[in-house]
């Protein structure tokens, strides 16, 4: 009996989620790595701005809970943030902040904060699903913090469009095969690309031991890792972080930028 009515109950949840993707325009991207510092909230404030300038209204949530840094990179500071929207002290327009560059909006996360998750479930995926039901977005871009506790979880949980970034650090790999593992049991598909990374031969080499280790160890043969691009290491990087700046706008000319737009590129083809 409890099996039956919990079948139901996940066969209407699936229908609500279908019915409410098909609705709307906006397309959910999550950014996550396993390990920290590999450049998670450089690639997604940078691909924001040049996903904006190709005409998407962009939609940035900061989703690294508790550590939120997103506001610093667009030089913001935002009155509120999600989790105003979530204890209901804010709508959530009140919550979608203006940043400097048109076209893209923050949903702010708080630095310094613990947020206790045994008090709500599910309140981030709920938030998430009321961005993607405003209907106002075409992308909705999502920084996770480091790691795969369970915040970072439940985000990749409602998500289809996954964007892993990785350098080719032992343990960032090491980190990235885990993820890997993690999502092969319930996603389709994983989008790969390499951070710190000289060249694009580099990153497709490694994506493609990645994939024949996840063949040895026999995980789910219909779960695709789809290498997408990869962005090398550049002083201009860091400099303009530093001084919360976006590196694609200020150079827009440099090679790191154009391997940014290959990344783009790819991920529009990819995404749904
Ligand atoms: N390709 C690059 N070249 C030079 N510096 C880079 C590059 N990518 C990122 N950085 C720098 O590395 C540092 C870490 O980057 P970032 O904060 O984006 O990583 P993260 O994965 O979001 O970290 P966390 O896991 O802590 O959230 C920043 O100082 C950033 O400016
Ligand atoms: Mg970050």
């Amino acid at each position: 009996m409890l099996n039956t009515i919990s079948s139901q109950a996940s066969k209407l949840i699936n229908l609500t989620n279908r019915v409410k993707k098909n609705y709307s325009k906006t397309k959910l991207v999550t950014i996550t790595s396993g390990k920290g510092g590999v450049g998670k909230s450089t690639f997604t404030a940078n691909m924001a701005f040049l996903l904006s300038r190709r005409g998407f209204n962009v939609a940035v949530l900061d989703a690294d809970i508790g550590l939120a840094n997103m506001q610093v990179l667009f030089d913001i500071k935002p009155q509120n943030t999600l989790f105003e929207y979530i204890d209901g002290t804010k709508t959530l327009d009140e919550v979608i902040t203006p940043t400097a560059y048109s076209n893209i909006h923050l949903i702010a996360g708080r630095s310094g904060y613990q947020y206790s998750s045994t008090r709500n479930s599910f309140v981030f995926s709920r938030i998430v699903k009321d961005i993607i039901e405003l209907n106002r977005f075409d992308v909705l871009l999502i920084d996770t913090g480091a790691g795969l506790n369970e915040y970072v979880k439940e985000f990749l949980s409602i998500s289809d469009n996954i964007l892993a970034i990785t350098t080719t650090d032992p343990s960032a790999l090491t980190d990235v095969y885990s993820l890997m593992k993690m999502l092969s049991l319930d996603k389709s598909k994983l989008m790969l690309s390499f951070n710190h990374t000289r060249n694009y031969q580099i990153g497709e080499t490694i994506a493609n031991s990645l994939v024949n280790l996840g063949k040895k160890n026999r995980l789910n043969k219909d779960f695709m890792v789809e290498y997408i691009g990869n962005v090398s290491t550049s002083a201009n990087i860091s400099t303009t972080g530093r001084l919360r700046k976006l590196f694609a706008n200020e150079f827009s000319s440099d090679e790191t930028t154009k391997q940014l737009q290959v990344i783009i590129d790819q991920l529009l083809k990819n995404i749904h």
